[in-house]
């Protein structure tokens, strides 16, 4: 079983409001169910949620709660509309997907649902959105594949982003790496990605990817926009950041 993200940045453009990337999400759909794998999705909310969840403050708390309700409404229902699409891109490639939202909150139940979707032989979807865990907070994709990753027997773990992989200096191009150790990601330096971002873009990611390292899971940095290299990475062939799992 692999677990992919498909990061809001390559889905969504960060920098318009509500932007789907149809043509690519379709292709990364396709790429999907050609390498014929079992899987779980997982995809960020891109400009469905972080534009719409920084301007009520969804990640400071309850704040403004009066005014914030009308926030969590719009946040949550903006995530369902992508949802919506990235399920007919999934569907579209032939792939059984359903629809397991995190909101109001995770649970125990949230594991069962996806457990029992893939006993029935269907690929399980969540996405980033906002809950409501005794206040109001923001769970990221990067999060939810921690999730997954810990309560599934996952083989790797593929997050799929803008970017060629991570780069231990982002403002320098010859600093991709190829390959590490959970332990080398501590060099790596991070900057602000484009558009508004409630979840702390590559620096809350690779928190992500050293959690799920750890856990004893191969995790992969791959380019979206790039054609191939999905398809490629979930058949173990990686052209991005490979990040050892910890033995
Ligand atoms: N060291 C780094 N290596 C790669 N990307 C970085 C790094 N530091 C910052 N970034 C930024 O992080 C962005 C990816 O994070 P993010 O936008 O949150 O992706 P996603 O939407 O897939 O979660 C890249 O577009 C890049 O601008
Ligand atoms: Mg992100």
């Amino acid at each position: 079983m692999i677990v992919i993200k498909l990061g809001g940045s390559v889905i969504t453009d960060k920098e318009k409001d509500s932007h789907f990337n149809k043509r690519i999400t379709y292709r990364l759909a396709e790429e999907i169910a050609s390498a014929g794998k079992k899987a779980l999705i997982v995809h960020g909310a891109g400009s469905f949620g972080h534009p719409q969840a920084k301007r009520y403050r969804l990640n400071e708390g309850f704040v403004d709660k009066k005014r914030q309700v009308e926030g969590i409404s719009l946040t949550h229902f903006s995530v369902r509309v992508l949802n919506l699409k990235v399920m007919e891109a999934l569907r579209h490639a032939g792939i059984p997907a359903v629809s397991i939202p995190p909101f109001p909150f995770i649970d125990e139940s949230f594991i069962e649902k996806a457990k029992v979707a893939v006993k029935d032989g269907l690929v399980p979807v969540t996405f980033g959105d906002v809950v409501l865990d005794g206040n109001v907070s923001i769970i990221s994709g990067d999060i939810l594949m921690e999730i997954f990753a810990r309560e599934f027997e996952v083989e790797r773990a593929i997050f799929v982003t803008n970017v060629d992989g991570i780069y231990e200096d982002p403002e320098r191009k010859d600093s991709l790496i190829k390959e590490c150790t959970v332990k080398e990601l501590e060099k790596v330096f991070f900057k602000g990605n484009a558009g508004a971002d409630v979840t702390s873009g590559m620096a809350g990611k690779v928190k992500s990817i050293k959690e799920i390292a750890y856990s004893g899971v191969e995790v992969d940095v791959i380019n979206g926009r790039k054609p191939g290299r999905l398809k490629d990475a979930i058949n173990g062939i990686v052209a991005g950041t490979r990040v050892r799992k910890n033995e």
